[in-house]
């Protein structure tokens, strides 16, 4: 009885003892820090540095779609007969079910649209810059009908298709 006694008090001490050392090391020590466990340590590493052209400066669409209008110029050479002709097979892919073979708005799909579709071969639309076309029909129209083409139809191809825009004219 009494030896239990006695490595009861032994227990108790070692116990006791253990407790106080590893609140104090918790306390106070630099060593078995949280910090320093494999889970916390990673995010400490200097970021990876970003290679170039990640964060695109020009003619991404967001910055296409941010620039006005008028500064945009195309890459393509509008007045190009093979960039036109591309553009006009274009247009009676993605265009003329609204604004019709004539280019007059009177395409089938475009009847149940109000506004009705533009005369793309109006004075005032042939007098609009190329850049005003191409955010057009990439961005829509505030407020109005136009659908946003910008990711049915490919950057170039929409240039190519305000090339053939371009290229109609005024009607007489
Ligand atoms: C789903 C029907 C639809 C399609 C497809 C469509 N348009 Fe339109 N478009 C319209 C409507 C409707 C308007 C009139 C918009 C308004 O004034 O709100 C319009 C207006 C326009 C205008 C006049 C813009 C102005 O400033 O007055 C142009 C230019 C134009 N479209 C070109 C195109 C071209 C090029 C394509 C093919 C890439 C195209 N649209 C595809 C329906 C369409």
């Amino acid at each position: 009885m009494k030896k239990a006694l006695v490595l009861a008090g032994i227990l108790f001490s070692v116990v006791v003892v253990a407790v106080l050392v590893l609140r104090h090391i918790d306390d106070y020590a630099d060593f078995w820090r949280m910090r320093e466990t494999p889970g916390v340590r990673p995010h400490e590493e200097p970021l990876l540095i970003m290679e170039a052209g990640v964060v695109p400066v020009s003619d991404s669409e967001a910055m296409l779609r941010a620039s006005k209008a008028e500064d945009l110029k195309s890459p393509l050479n509008l007045k190009d007969p093979a960039v036109i002709e591309a553009g006009k097979k274009l247009y009676f892919n993605f265009c003329y079910m609204c604004h019709g073979p004539n280019h007059d708005g009177k395409g089938t799909v475009g009847q149940s649209f109000s506004p009705l579709p533009t005369d793309i071969r109006s004075a005032k639309v042939q007098a609009l810059p190329a850049g005003v076309h191409f955010k057009e029909i990439s961005y829509g129209i505030p407020d109005g009908r136009q659908p946003a083409l910008a990711t049915t139809i490919p950057l170039l191809d929409r240039w190519r298709i305000v090339a053939y825009v371009k290229a109609l004219g005024v009607r007489n």
